[in-house]
């Protein structure tokens, strides 16, 4: 391996970057060109913020299965599958069969379709909160709609969230948050300290219209609710009649009825987006009838919910096809118990070389993290080294390996043992070439 040298070196981790990166520049000229000339018209040549990162992001052109292609050529297994909106892969068959279709009868009719419903059926047989479900075209937008929906309800105005998480680009709590939040008043609770959010809902309990969590925090680490966490929340908003709203855009794909069926906690509202919408643009938001048939846009005082691609026909032909005709029950379990084992031998492997990096996440989510585990609280990721996971991230695209800079992965469906087998050897490449840099236990 190209890195080995490095060892004998014995360099420092400035030196070790700056050296991986001049060798991804050598290794990706095109995508290098290709991101200057985009400078022009994008800023920064980026258009989705989470697609940066340093030196300069691969441009990909092509998909297929779990493996994508860059425009300089070469390969790479998927682990980011699409910050886990790509749970299916790449062109799954019925997918493209229901998008096609659809395509061929017409996409912009201005008119309700004869997917939305049926599609809206699947959703509230699969996941517990949800008596009816409302479209729209993000996970964002779909949190802003729930938070927004029950402030009206409730007539409160302020909304409980967690230090870390992240609901979306107007709802950014970690990093400092966002100057572009949107500017509800926000009371920001710990994630995982059941003490102290109870207090929290004790004190503000007048005024809250909302809790709203993910059962396990996704971009803030993949890191679950803590056992009776999610069980208080239940408790206390219900006492104080707040609603508890669960983001699960990402988690829903944790069990065959989201995280709140595999937890037995059922919130008043749920969000969804990501993988459901078959790789379509997608959200959604539901829950209890009485909240969402605010909308039923037949009663006088009816909540009026926009948006002209809501019924967007692709996105409800290739949901709607992905839910029936491939993520059965079975399927998303095997997916999930893939990312177990997974999990425990990245885990195994970190513990046997005595270092202090872990794999966190549930399922077929995870995130590698360079602090030692089990990663409870996101406190307990607080002191992670970023060159760590810059040159770790660098050194998996070396190895042929697309993840996320941050280091989350997400399997998808057409993945097997092959692919989870060369993660793992490409981990150990990389702790081989790099031992002296990493953090020991
Ligand atoms: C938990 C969670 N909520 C909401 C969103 C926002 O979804 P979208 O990117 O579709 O707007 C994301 C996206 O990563 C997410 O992880």
């Amino acid at each position: 391996m190209a890195l080995a040298q490095d060892t004998r070196r014995n360099l420092d981790l400035d030196t070790a970057l700056a050296e991986a990166e001049h060798r991804y520049l050598d290794a990706n000229p095109r995508s290098l060109a290709r991101h200057e000339a985009a400078k022009a018209s994008l800023p920064g040549g980026n258009t989705r913020s989470i697609l940066h990162y340093a030196p300069c992001p691969l441009t990909v052109i092509r998909g297929a299965g779990c493996r994508i292609w860059s425009l300089d050529g070469a390969e790479y297994l998927d682990f980011l599958g699409e910050y886990s909106a790509g749970l299916y892969g790449h062109s799954n068959p019925a997918i493209v069969a229901a998008m096609t279709a659809a395509l061929e009868a017409g996409v912009v009719f201005g008119a309700p379709n004869l997917h939305e419903a049926r599609f809206a059926a699947e959703l509230c047989a699969r996941f517990p909160s949800l008596e009816r479900v409302r479209f729209c075209n993000s996970g964002s937008e779909a949190d802003l709609m729930a938070l927004s929906l029950a402030r009206a309800v409730t007539k409160r105005d302020k909304i409980l969230a967690f230090e870390g998480a992240y609901h979306g680009g107007f709802l950014i709590f970690g990093h400092g948050g966002s100057p572009l939040n949107v500017p509800f008043p926000m009371v920001m609770g710990r994630y995982n300290d059941i003490a102290a959010t109870r207090d929290q809902i004790a004190t503000h309990g007048q005024d809250l219209a909302a809790v709203i969590l993910e059962p396990m925090l996704g971009a803030g680490g993949c890191i679950p609710a803590a056992p009776g966490f999610l069980e208080m929340l239940r408790e206390e908003t219900t006492r104080h009649g707040i609603l508890l709203v669960f983001d699960e855009v990402i988690t829903s794909r944790l069990s065959p009825g989201g995280l709140q069926a595999a937890r037995g906690v059922i919130p008043d509202l749920t969000t969804l987006g990501k993988y459901l919408g078959g790789g379509g643009s997608f959200g959604a938001f539901g829950g209890r009838a009485d909240l969402m048939d605010r909308f039923d846009p037949a009663q006088p005082d009816c909540l009026f919910h926009a948006g002209t691609f809501n019924n967007d026909v692709l996105t409800m032909a290739a949901g709607h096809a992905g839910l029936t005709e491939v993520l059965s029950p079975e399927v998303l379990e095997a997916l999930n118990a893939r990312g177990e084992v997974l999990r425990a031998a990245l885990n195994g492997l970190f513990q046997a070389e005595k270092l202090a990096i872990c794999a966190s996440g549930l399922g077929s989510i995870l995130s590698v993290h360079f602090r030692p585990g089990p990663i409870l609280a996101p406190e307990d990721l607080e002191g992670e080294d970023p060159r760590l996971k810059q040159l770790f991230h660098l050194a998996m695209l070396e190895r042929g390996i697309y993840l996320s800079p941050r280091g989350m992965m997400a399997l998808s469906l057409p993945m097997g043992d092959s692919e989870t087998d060369a993660l793992l050897e490409a981990v150990a490449g990389f702790i081989e070439d790099t031992r002296p840099l990493l953090p020991r236990a």
